[in-house]
């Protein structure tokens, strides 16, 4: 396999633990956005970035964006992490908001569903969840979408919903 870096930014852990299963399964190196510079990648032929999700906007991902013109050449694999299910929607979702379309043909999305720990959120960030799910229990029921439906569910709770298998099409993405 073509030689990897992982570079991440995790606020509360899920997108660290991804990486790190990556990193071990590609035999990769780690990095953490933003300690990084793009001189010190200039080895790697594959680069794997990975950041959570808060309100739609991928962390960390603006290393690539001031960057891309020094790394466009090297495989570009970018992973978001949230409370969001993964399928195609939300996939489309993360990138057309996160990533101007002419980096789209550059890079490889993918997006892994990350554990939500209400106990270890600061207060800013509990509110806004707060804030979040009480516009969606002011929906009607049948304008809700599942996604909505699972955040009303567990509000409160911390959904531990990590998996090693959900890195297997990034694995196999950075091997082909
Ligand atoms: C304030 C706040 C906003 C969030 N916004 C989103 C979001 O827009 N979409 C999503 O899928 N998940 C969202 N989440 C869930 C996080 O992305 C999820 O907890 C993820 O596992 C965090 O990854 P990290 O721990 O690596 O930072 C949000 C969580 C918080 C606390």
């Amino acid at each position: 396999m073509a030689k990897c870096a992982i570079l991440y930014k995790s606020k509360y852990g899920s997108t660290r633990q991804y990486a790190e299963w990556i990193a071990e399964e590609t035999q990769g190196d780690l990095f953490v956005l933003p300690k990084v510079t793009a001189a010190q990648l200039a080895d790697y032929e594959t680069l794997i970035i990975g950041g959570g999700l808060y309100a739609g906007q991928v962390s960390g991902i603006s290393f690539l964006k001031k960057n891309f013109e020094a790394l466009k050449t090297k495989k570009l694999i970018v992973f978001s992490v949230g409370a969001s299910f993964d399928n195609e929607e939300t996939v489309e979702k993360m990138k057309k908001e996160n990533f101007p379309p002419e980096m789209w043909n550059s890079i490889t999305f993918f997006h892994l569903h990350g554990a939500l720990n209400y106990s270890a959120m600061n207060f800013f960030d509990r509110t806004l969840m707060k804030i979040l799910v009480s516009s969606f229990k002011k929906k009607p029921p049948e304008e809700r979408n599942a996604q909505m439906q699972y955040m009303i569910d567990t509000f409160g709770q911390n959904t531990i919903s990590l998996n090693r298998d959900f890195i297997k099409p990034i694995v196999e993405a950075a091997k082909n």
